[in-house]
């Protein structure tokens, strides 16, 4: 008896490794949610946008937790907000005319400022004296464009009459007596039907919706939130009912769950190396500011050079992820001057250099990468793209590529690199090894922010 129920478990466990990965709402295997996230792997370079009422402070889109402001201190931003210069379309075309495929925009932030109009709460832009429903207006203008859309929806609310007081509100507490007091008669049950009847609208009402970036859980220690909070399955199922094609994040606290969410996403660093979860690598993407803030922050000094931005995309593509950067734009409505000059250039740069970031991903092992460098690959055209970072001198010796390029050629303007002879002279026998292969580059720096190589392949 032992013995048969034994065999029965066994076989369970083994029909377990054979079926397809479940993925939350719906089925699907593996070849299935790599074919679903394929354009999106492909395209790998977005704009993240944030706007909301935190433009008008202009002092980070968490002003109104940082300053501990209640709801009738941020009411003026509310009463004021009217972009006069806001035009989607020119948003649209800077972010094509940057190289990015997609775009993501906050629906609401944490503040709970709703900019779409949501018929399950006043709080909410076409109430404002701007009036119109300004998502509405940016789906449009960025599909026009020909970019991807996608929703930021904050599951963090603070405004909401049944949002719970946590660690992370304006009006934290600081005993667990106060918490109990701020809490009573909150109800969170309808704060959770409110998250989904807005998801629901966004999902509903605005076509066809490529990303849905839900942000974000803090279940650990006290007074944090996680997927109880938001009845993440739940929501996650609808989502993915509501649009199944599209392609969500993983902040829904859900990272345990197979299919819980289709891509990771490291904020604001540098990930060392692909990132992995049970020893497989994942879909990732990171997205990053040009200076510290999300929103509009006009007193804000860091602001990241075009070199570093490009390295940023680079190296993503290199270590097989995508970017999203992230604009705040103004009060009026507007890209301030420092984010249209760091669009132009990452432009400049991608007019003539995107082939080694689209439809790229991290070169084979076998190509080593050669200092102050970066290194993608195309796997369908079979080429390799070695990005100068730092411009050598004349002769460039790739170790150990002898035999397995074709050709070589800078991608700006597809001129030949040509293939040099090792060098003899009387003080110095230049030690050759065999399988190195050296170009000969002019001595001057093309004119290129990063100059890229592009090597053709040999089968
Ligand atoms: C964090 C911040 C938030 C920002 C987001 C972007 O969760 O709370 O302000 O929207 O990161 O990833």
């Amino acid at each position: 008896m032992m013995k048969r129920g034994f065999l029965i478990l066994l076989l369970l466990f083994f029909v377990s490794l054979c079926s397809p990965a479940q993925v939350v709402g719906f089925n699907e295997t593996v070849k299935e949610k790599t074919e679903r996230m394929a354009w999106w792997t492909a395209d790998r370079f977005g704009m993240f946008i944030h706007w909301g009422l935190y433009a008008l402070p202009a002092r980070h889109e968490w002003v109104k937790r940082y300053e501990r402001m209640t709801d009738e201190e941020y009411q003026k931003y509310f009463e004021l907000f009217n972009p006069d210069l806001y035009n989607p379309h020119e948003w649209a075309r800077m972010a094509r005319a940057a190289g990015m495929k997609y775009a993501v925009i906050t629906s609401k932030h944490h503040d709970g400022f709703c900019c779409f109009d949501s018929e399950f709460t006043d709080y909410k832009v076409t109430n404002t004296p701007y009036g119109k429903d300004l998502l509405k207006e940016w789906v449009d203008a960025f599909r026009d464009e020909g970019l991807k859309v996608g929703f930021y929806y904050s599951l963090l609310d603070w405004h909401h009459p049944d949002y719970t007081i946590d660690r992370n509100h304006p009006q934290s507490a600081s005993t667990e007596e106060e918490y109990n007091e701020l809490n009573k008669g909150k109800n969170m049950d309808d704060y959770r039907i409110y998250i989904k009847n807005q998801v629901r609208e966004l999902l509903t009402n605005y076509g066809k919706i490529d990303i849905m970036w839900l942000d974000y859980s803090f279940p650990s220690g006290k007074h944090g939130k996680g997927r109880d909070d938001w009845d993440s399955m739940n929501l996650l199922k609808m989502v993915r009912e509501l649009q199944p094609g599209i392609i969500i994040n993983d902040r829904l606290d859900l990272l345990d769950v197979e299919g819980g969410w289709d891509f990771t996403t490291p904020e604001q660093y540098k990930v060392s190396e692909w990132p992995t979860r049970n020893g497989k690598k994942i879909p990732w993407e990171t997205c990053q500011t040009f200076s510290g803030s999300w929103g509009y922050y006009r007193d804000e000094t860091t602001w990241k050079s075009t070199k570093q931005l490009l390295v940023l995309l680079i190296e993503s593509v290199s270590k097989g992820g995508n970017l999203l950067l992230n604009v705040g734009p103004t009060a009026r409505g507007t890209f301030d001057h420092r984010v249209q000059d760091r669009l132009n250039s990452i432009g400049k740069w991608m007019r003539f250099n995107s082939p080694s970031i689209y439809n790229c991903t991290q070169a084979p092992s076998e190509f080593d990468k050669p200092e102050n460098s970066l290194l993608t690959f195309n796997p369908a055209t079979n080429r390799l793209y070695i990005h100068l970072l730092d411009y050598p001198l004349h002769r460039y010796t790739l170790k150990g590529y002898a035999g397995k390029v074709k050709y070589a050629q800078f991608l700006h303007d597809g001129s030949e690199i040509i293939f040099g002879k090792p060098r003899h002279n009387v003080t110095y026998q230049e030690e050759r090894q065999k399988d190195d292969l050296i170009l000969i580059l002019p001595v001057l720096k093309p004119d290129v922010e990063i100059p890229v190589i592009e090597l053709i392949l040999e089968q």
